[in-house]
């Protein structure tokens, strides 16, 4: 028989070669030539951690501006210099000094991982940092977008980062109509990244792309008129700068549904205490049951039945308009039922359900929204037997 799947097969580009065409395709070395140019005319230079080659402070300076803005890090990046000015007398510290220095400076993982990064570096680096970005991104605490930073800053080597300002820069520039953080747009800003490398100078450009996103191209308000990149880019051409880059989508909240009974004798209301654990917790609301979906009347009718009979025997039930109660991170649908006794049964064993007096409902340990529903269902004549 043909084997027509290896003739195909053999046919097929590699995943090399498709990435090799789509970084040939998204190249333009003019779009570097703007950022480097750019950078040595308005860029930071006069960073502490700038005008070094000491791959310890650069690494130090790029992990705690990992979260955190400039000007926070700036006192905390010469203190711990001075406590620790090598990563050797870092490693050897013990991990209460390396917290109470970074203490303040918030997401203490970092903190964590850089003492034991230190020590890595120390016992299978002899104290010199790779610079291949390779090598520094299987070190904890460093990703792909740190390892790039650190090997150009420290090595001038040509490797791409990629972090939140840049992710902003290039949505703008380029147009990018769906949210960075999506794996799948993430992959292509990295394609992007690569094939916009420089083939000299890559500090200056590194460190343009991130003064760029950290001056102008900010989040809120972009020095769009003083940009080198707004002649080629999108979002300023058409006035989308606010939309760029598409915000987190919100995920859908969910809805739930519950039918509320309204359990009345004369003039007092049944009220259940809820358990102390989940919504509402420990306050009194009223008795619940599951609502009516569509195509069990009977077994909804049996539920409402069973759960007035402990209390009494019912006269009229009524159907009252359905409302929404929004929770942060849920919608609930809320069906109440006025059911009027004919008689009440004193029952034991029932010591989370009370009888409430209707005009003490103001003062009762109600949610907001069981209490409006009450207060507007005893102000209400008609709706109250
Ligand atoms: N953010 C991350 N790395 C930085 C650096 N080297 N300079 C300024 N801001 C940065």
């Amino acid at each position: 028989m043909k084997r027509v799947v290896s003739e195909q097969s053999s046919a097929a580009v590699s995943p090399d070669k498709l990435l090799k065409e789509a970084a040939a395709t998204l190249a333009d070395p003019s779009f570097s030539l703007d950022v480097i140019t750019w950078q040595k005319q308005y860029g930071r230079h006069a960073l502490p951690w700038q005008n070094t080659r000491d791959a310890y402070r650069v690494w130090l300076s790029e992990i705690m501006l990992q979260q955190t803005q400039v000007a926070a890090v700036i006192p905390y990046y010469l203190r711990f210099l001075e406590t620790f000015p090598t990563v050797q007398s870092l490693a050897a510290a013990s991990s209460e000094e390396v917290m109470s220095h970074w203490s303040g400076l918030g997401y203490y993982s970092r903190a964590r991982n850089l003492h034991k990064c230190a020590q890595t570096i120390v016992t299978e680096y002899g104290g010199v940092f790779p610079s291949d970005p390779a090598l520094l991104e299987q070190l904890t605490g460093i990703g792909r977008s740190t390892a790039a930073a650190i090997s150009a800053f420290s090595y001038g080597t040509r490797a791409a980062i990629l972090d939140g300002n840049v992710k902003r820069v290039f949505a703008r520039v380029f147009g990018v109509e769906r949210y960075p953080g999506e794996k799948a747009v993430e992959n292509e800003m990295w394609l992007r990244a690569v094939a916009l490398l420089p083939e000299s100078d890559v500090e200056a450009y590194t460190q343009g792309l991130m003064d760029l996103g950290a001056t102008l191209c900010t989040r809120n308000r972009p020095s769009c008129q003083r940009c080198p990149l707004a002649h080629r880019c999108v979002a300023y051409a058409s006035g989308r700068t606010n939309e760029l880059p598409v915000r987190k989508p919100k995920k859908a909240v969910p809805e739930k549904e519950t039918t509320m009974l309204l359990i009345v004798d004369k003039n007092q209301v049944l009220l259940e205490q809820r358990p102390d654990k989940g919504i509402w917790g420990g306050l009194l609301s009223l008795p619940e049951i599951a609502s009516e979906t569509d195509g069990d009347a009977t077994h909804f009718d049996a539920a409402l039945a069973l759960a007035i009979a402990p209390f009494g025997v019912s006269a009229s039930l009524e159907k009252l308009p359905m409302f929404t109660h929004v929770f942060t991170h849920f919608k609930l649908h809320v069906t109440p039922y006025r059911i009027a006794l004919a008689r009440r049964l004193e029952r034991a064993g029932q010591d989370n359900y009370v009888w409430y007096p209707a005009d003490k409902m103001v003062d009762a340990p109600l949610p907001a929204p069981v209490k409006k529903l009450l207060l507007a269902v005893f102000r209400e004549p008609d709706l109250l037997s």
